[in-house]
């Protein structure tokens, strides 16, 4: 098995809007001998994300953009990212789309944890339209991010069943556990080839 030390580590960005738990735990994971990337930068377009009061704990640099300018703010992150040598951008409950020039500028490097078995349930409110469609199982995604919505390719995915007693909150609470394991586990994925 490969050890990744800090001078070989991926420098990563991870974006946020709310609590960040998949973020804080994608930090855990980048601090192992055996993670390929450290995080070291934090963009949230919320000046409220708890992710911000525990990446500021870590000493990571954080930065908030609030796209109210899309372009603009976009532009400011992609100087940002440069500058700070960032290679891999983790999105990880960022809830805001991000342009295709965008994407274009970092093309095949960004990543997204989205809370459903992709290409079912794209967009919002996945696990209130998972139940009302009876679905037996759901489950998270982590994709390659394109231009098209929750549609790049997948790298892995993890199915939870859904019970007869499940709601969207129970349900969100079970998922959300297994993306806690399915996101380390595909960045690992991504680098097994070094
Ligand atoms: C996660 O369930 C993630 O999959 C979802 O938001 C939640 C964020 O939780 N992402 C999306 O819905 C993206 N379309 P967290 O802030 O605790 O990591």
């Amino acid at each position: 098995m490969i050890k990744f030390h800090g001078s070989n580590k991926l420098k990563t960005a991870v974006f946020i809007s709310g609590t960040g738990s998949n973020f804080k735990n994608l930090v855990k994971f980048s601090n192992s001998k055996i993670s390929p990337i450290e995080i070291t930068f934090l963009i949230s377009n919320n000046s409220k994300a708890k992710g911000l009061i525990y990446a500021r704990g870590k000493k990571i640099k954080q930065k908030i953009f609030k796209f109210k300018n899309k372009i603009k703010d976009e532009n400011m992150i992609l100087n940002q990212l440069n500058k700070e040598n960032i290679k891999l951008i983790c999105l990880a409950g960022f809830m805001v789309i991000l342009s295709k020039n965008f994407i274009k500028k970092f093309k095949g490097k960004i990543l997204n944890i989205h809370p459903s078995l992709l290409p079912k349930f794209k967009g919002l409110n996945t696990h209130k339209r998972a139940i009302e469609n009876n679905e037996k199982f759901s489950g998270c995604t982590v994709h390659l991010v394109t231009s098209k919505l929750d549609s790049g390719k997948i790298i892995l995915q993890k199915k939870v069943k859904i019970s007869k007693n499940d709601n969207p909150k129970t349900l969100a609470k079970k998922i959300l556990k297994q993306e806690h394991i399915l996101y380390p586990k595909a960045i690992k994925k991504i680098f097994s080839n070094l």
